[in-house]
């Protein structure tokens, strides 16, 4: 391995490939923009279900991915390793979290496993970076809210209802992410 290769992984908890498809997007858009600005980086991609989610803390840039189910519950493989976060060695790692949700279906529970998600890891002393406004959404309650109120914690998608503004929020995300990781490299 080229120690000036950037190892960036995508961890993601996934019941019924939502999740799944939008960490292979987010896989290849984040390949996409590396070539195309030149950083050498090098992004793979884990199924929690079938990788320990220590082995996360190896990377440069950590990404988690994570779904809502059953009325603000967590997915069912973050559930089965949740209680493996406390232990993980994250302070001072640069850490980057996206959801999906329902927000018509589920408008007071919209992204709640985000919120979990990012409230478990932040204790940790990690930096959580890409953070994204909540403006284009319809929903009533949600966990996944910054203090102001302004931001979800992470990247928000919804595949129920914007399917078709998926590609384009990740796209957006993704740029913006690399941009907060690379000024602080
Ligand atoms: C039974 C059921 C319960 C759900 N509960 C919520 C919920 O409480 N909040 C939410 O935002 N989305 C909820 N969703 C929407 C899922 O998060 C959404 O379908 C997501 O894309 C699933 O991703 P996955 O297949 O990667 O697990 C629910 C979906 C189903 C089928």
């Amino acid at each position: 391995m080229n120690s000036a290769t950037k190892q960036i992984a995508i961890f993601y908890g996934s019941t019924t490939c939502y999740t799944e498809m939008a960490s292979e997007k987010i896989q290849a858009e984040l390949e996409s923009i590396t070539s195309e600005k030149g950083i050498q980086a090098e992004i793979s991609m884990f199924d929690i279900k079938e990788h320990a989610l220590e082995k996360s803390t190896q990377y440069d840039l950590i990404i988690y991915g994570i779904s809502t189910w059953d009325f603000g519950e967590l997915q069912e493989d973050w559930e089965s390793t949740w209680e493996d976060i406390k232990a993980l060695e994250l302070e001072g790692k640069t850490v980057a979290l996206f959801g999906l949700g329902d927000q018509l279906g589920y408008a007071d529970w919209f992204q709640d496993a985000l919120g979990m998600l990012h409230d478990e890891l932040i204790i940790l002393g990690c930096d959580i970076i890409g953070y994204w406004p909540n403006q284009g959404y319809k929903f009533t309650e949600s966990k996944a809210l910054s203090d102001d109120g302004e931001f979800f914690v992470g990247l928000s998608l919804d595949d129920e209802n914007q399917y078709d503004l998926t590609e384009t929020r990740i796209h957006e995300w993704c740029s913006q992410i690399l941009e907060e990781w690379t000024t602080d490299l």
